[in-house]
């Protein structure tokens, strides 16, 4: 259970096989003490629920676009508000890319350009997709404006292939976002 002074975490959760795993990765970064919000894109509501994300973490969870629904007002800014740093974990190429550019059709990509905190983004996807020189850009833009590349790791892919493209182990971003936030 978070602590009365837990650092607000921000976990926001993508179009990825690999989305899963952010179920453990919210319980891990809740056993460091943090107070974990979950986001989501409406893609990622395809692989896991947002029911699972709001019985770990206690907190309401904001998916979709402002188009589909929007049940409270200014939900992003909310979100956003008082975070010591949002993780995007697993991180699709989509939102790679949504990220880079400023775009803020969802409430993910909203609460991301409203924040006043570090960014972290851990991507995970096919490894020629990882390669792609699009992809690449939008890492280095991301990269240049101050935000955390967690690199994915390499090996076997959910969809068979193997390479670089594996979502970091999440040991590995529990501990990027701890140093982001001024904990060890
Ligand atoms: C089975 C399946 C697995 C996918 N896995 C990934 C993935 O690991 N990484 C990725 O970038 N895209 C993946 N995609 C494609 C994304 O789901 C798609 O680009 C989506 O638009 C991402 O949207 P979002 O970023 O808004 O969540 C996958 C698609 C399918 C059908």
């Amino acid at each position: 259970m978070a602590k009365a002074t837990a650092p607000k975490v921000l976990l926001g959760v993508t179009g990825s096989i690999a989305a899963y795993k952010a179920a453990e990765l919210a319980r891990r970064m809740q056993k460091k003490g943090w107070d974990v919000w979950v986001v989501m894109s409406a893609c990622a509501t395809q692989y896991v629920g947002p029911l699972t994300f709001r019985a770990l973490t206690g907190h309401p969870v904001a998916h979709g676009s402002f188009a589909e629904r929007e049940p409270e007002t200014y939900t992003h800014l909310g979100l956003s508000e008082g975070a010591a740093a949002m993780v995007v974990a697993p991180c699709s190429a989509q939102t790679l890319a949504r990220l880079a550019h400023g775009f803020a059709d969802d409430v993910l990509s909203c609460a991301a350009l409203a924040l006043a905190a570090p960014l972290l983004v851990a991507p995970a996807m096919n490894t020629r997709m990882w390669k792609n020189a699009a992809v690449q850009a939008n890492v280095a833009t991301l990269k240049q404006r101050g935000a955390a590349v967690i690199p994915p790791g390499i090996g076997e892919l959910a969809c068979g292939d193997a390479g670089a493209g594996r979502l970091a182990e999440l040991e590995a971003i529990v501990q990027a976002v701890a140093q982001a936030i001024g904990e060890r």
